[in-house]
């Protein structure tokens, strides 16, 4: 009996596809469910008492964010560093959850024509990041990553309030009607390249010292 029902299954090409697609979900919603209610991917992670060490972006780094996808730099860098010794002596902790919870969209990434930027935060100076940026040979002669001269002019900021409360739907930043009223000002006359360098600069702290 037992046979036979399996016969039937393996006979039917339809019967086939729906068991497969049913057993695959089943398990598939058996890892992914649970990581949607795990404190350790759905909060900040909290390194120094009770002060989260993981904050919304400020107005200045969110526009260097935007900045950031825009020019792609997603394309040559990740910003995931892997559990392993090898990237963990190159780079520092390895990444976790927590660190990117008001990434959106997260700019983990794989593809590393130059180095992971997941804890480039204060490893340069600024002025470092901007002569680097306007022209990686100025300071790294055989570099191979593009200039980006163009940055050196103001960004568009005219549209910060409305980007903060469109995170403030998607994701779990909690802008208060105060700072969006503030952003304006925290971004008026910055440049382009100010507001990427901020955006290095801030990238990793939380678990920076942490080895
Ligand atoms: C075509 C690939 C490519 C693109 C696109 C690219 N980079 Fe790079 N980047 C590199 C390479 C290669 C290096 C290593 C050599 C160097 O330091 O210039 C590097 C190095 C860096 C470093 C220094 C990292 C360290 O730990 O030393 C920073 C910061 C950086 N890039 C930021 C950016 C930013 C911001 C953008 C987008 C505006 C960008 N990169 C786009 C290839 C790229």
């Amino acid at each position: 009996m037992a046979q036979s029902k399996h016969a039937a299954i393996e006979r039917s090409v339809f019967l086939m596809i729906v068991l497969t697609l049913l057993t695959v979900s089943v398990g598939g919603l058996v890892e992914i469910v649970p990581l949607f209610f795990q404190k350790s991917t759905t909060s900040p992670i909290d390194q120094k008492g009770n002060e989260l060490a993981v904050k919304p972006y400020d107005p200045v780094r969110l526009v260097g964010r935007d900045i950031y996808i825009r020019e792609g730099c997603y394309n040559c860098h990740s910003q995931m560093i892997r559990p392993f010794r090898a990237e963990t002596e190159r780079y520092g902790h390895y990444s976790v959850a927590g660190e990117s919870i008001y990434d959106h969209p997260f700019q983990w990434g794989s593809k590393r024509t130059g180095p992971d930027l997941a804890r480039v935060g204060g490893r340069y100076s600024d002025e470092w990041h901007r002569v680097h940026l306007l022209n990686p040979r100025d300071v790294v002669p055989e570099s191979n990553m593009p200039g980006y001269a163009w940055l050196d002019r103001p960004a568009k900021v005219d549209n910060i309030q409305d980007k903060m409360r469109a995170l403030n739907k998607v994701g779990l930043h909690k802008y208060s009607d105060d700072e969006i009223a503030a952003a304006p000002e925290k971004v008026k006359g910055i440049t382009e390249i100010e507001a990427v360098v901020a955006y290095l600069q801030g990238l990793g702290l939380a678990l920076q010292n942490v080895r």
